[in-house]
């Protein structure tokens, strides 16, 4: 089936929504996490401003912005990174289930917007490591 809208290609979302169009995606999802009770326990409850940090830096350099985050940070090594957060089908949904809500909340543009659903489905998916 075809998705509503044509995706953006991945590095034009950077130019579309721009430092601030992640800023305020990334902090709609991070203002849920504290009363979550599957993710809530996982993020660092002192450090969430960091945590909101990181991934807003890892998806401006993943979708054509300023490379901080590998400055930063590193090769993602998402895989990695993960693995010691126990990430079930259920956390999983519940990642998504959040990120959809911060969609609606930023209000991107359609084009963009569904560029990153895609990535994010597919990379929440990847991330799984529990049964
Ligand atoms: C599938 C459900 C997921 C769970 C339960 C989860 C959980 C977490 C947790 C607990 C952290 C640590 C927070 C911190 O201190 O930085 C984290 C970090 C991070 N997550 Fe996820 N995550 C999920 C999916 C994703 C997805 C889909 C992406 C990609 C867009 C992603 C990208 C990142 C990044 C870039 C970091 C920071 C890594 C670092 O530099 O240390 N996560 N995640």
């Amino acid at each position: 089936m075809k998705d509503v809208v044509d995706p953006l290609p991945e590095d034009q979302v950077f130019e579309q929504i721009g430092e601030d169009g992640f800023r305020r995606l990334v902090a709609a999802f991070y203002r849920q996490i504290p009363d979550d009770d599957i993710l809530g326990p996982m993020y660092p409850a002192e450090d969430l401003a960091g945590a909101e940090q990181r991934l807003g830096d890892f998806l401006i350099y993943r979708f054509g912005g300023p490379p901080r985050y590998v400055e930063q940070r590193g090769h993602p090594r998402l895989r990695l990174r993960h693995a010691r957060f126990a990430i079930d089908q259920r956390a999983r949904d519940r990642w998504l289930g959040l990120m959809d809500r911060a969609f609606r909340q930023a209000q991107l543009p359609p084009q963009a917007e569904a560029t990153l659903r895609q990535f994010f489905e597919h990379v929440a998916t990847f991330l799984m490591n529990r049964p």
